[in-house]
């Protein structure tokens, strides 16, 4: 092998450039990354002491992962020995490209699809068939059909992050039962849409649903994400690919006391919906935008030639939204988190000075 290996590997990943986080603006108005800031930090709280008092961290969490693993089961309504756990659900997506997908495995999704994903791809140079989204951010269910036979993989984050965009349940359920490849459903904004395809994990065994805590739970600092599939790819995942140890004592603790707790979290999903609504009909407003509709925790729209003006005002007033600029034939895309109502207001709020 060539001597300088190393050297030569370290600059191929470095020209990949990585998953790009949002900036970090101190104090800001979070509506950047897609958190969930209605849930009350009291929830926080309360599971963090709970936490505190099951924990002993000196020791390593035996048999922890097969409780929390037992909870999220009564929660979802089931089967544990269908239910894996990692850090984050990008811990797990990252597992099963990984192990499952390469050079020679083509992955069939949309463009744009879930960053971290894409990249993740680029690292392991994974091929995409990236299909694209319309003008109004639709996509169309035939072009899936019809490329299903060159791939291998099919991946859709459903419902899609940039875009809010979900297929009807039927659509997806007819894609998933004709692809004979491995299918992984991203299901992180699912329980701010209309389904979720999990318990088709029962009759499909090459289907992958992948969920979190970060979103709906407002954890997404606790880093716990899990999946459900076929008893046969879980176990082999659990026992073989993933760590003995995936996640911390106090992400155990702490997710089992969130799960317990989860009439809460249903409640802040309605309110979020809610404000989801509001947030689209106001934006809808304003000529100088075209706002595309959304089955998730935030709304993407177009600014066109505005969108850096409005980004960076925003900036400087303390509200941070994530910058996207192009997709597809849409030159100035912006993405807004629905926060609290309060957040929302003030983000509206700051739209309509800049603009009216
Ligand atoms: C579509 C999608 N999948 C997965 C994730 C990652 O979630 P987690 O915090 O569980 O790693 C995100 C986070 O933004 C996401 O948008």
């Amino acid at each position: 092998m060539n001597k300088n290996w190393f050297e030569e590997k370290i600059k191929k990943f470095s020209s990949i450039g990585g998953y790009q986080k949002p900036e970090l603006v101190e104090d800001s108005i979070k509506l950047d990354s897609n958190e969930n800031y209605v849930i009350p930090k009291q929830f926080q709280n309360d599971i963090i002491s709970f936490a505190k008092k099951n924990s002993d961290i000196r020791e390593y969490p035996l048999g922890g992962v097969e409780r929390l693993i037992d909870t999220i089961s009564k929660f979802i309504k089931m089967p544990s020995p269908m239910i894996g756990v990692g850090n984050g659900s990008d811990q797990i997506l990252d597992l099963i490209l990984s192990n499952f997908a390469s050079k020679q495995t083509k992955v069939l999704t949309s463009n744009p699809t879930f960053g971290f994903f894409e990249e993740r791809c680029k690292l392991y140079n994974i091929p995409l068939i990236a299909i694209p989204f319309s003008d109004n951010m639709k996509l169309n269910i035939k072009d899936f059909l019809k490329e299903s036979k060159n791939a291998d993989i099919l991946y859709l984050d459903s419902p899609n992050n940039p875009t809010g965009f979900q297929f009807t349940k039927s659509e997806l359920q007819k894609l998933v039962k004709s692809f004979t490849g491995l299918v992984i459903i991203d299901e992180a904004y699912g329980e701010f849409s209309e389904y979720s395809l999990s318990s088709m994990v029962k009759t499909q065994n090459n289907l992958i649903v992948v969920q979190t805590l970060s979103k709906s739970f407002g954890l997404a600092g606790l880093r716990l994400g899990y999946f459900i599939a076929s008893k046969k790819f879980t176990e082999t995942f659990m026992n073989v690919l993933q760590y003995p140890y995936p996640v911390s004592t106090i992400t155990i603790e702490s997710g089992i006391h969130a799960l317990e707790k989860s009439k809460l979290m249903k409640d802040t999903i309605d309110s979020i919906k809610t404000e989801r609504k509001r947030i689209i009909e106001t934006l809808q407003t304003f000529d100088a935008f075209e706002v595309f509709d959304s089955k998730a925790n935030f709304v993407l729209f177009d600014a066109h030639g505005a969108y850096k003006r409005i980004y960076s005002a925003l900036a400087e007033q303390g509200i941070s939204i994530r910058k996207l600029g192009k997709i597809g034939n849409h030159d100035g895309c912006l993405r807004v988190t629905i926060g609290t109502k309060e957040m929302n207001s003030k983000f509206l709020l700051a739209i309509r000075d800049l603009l009216g």
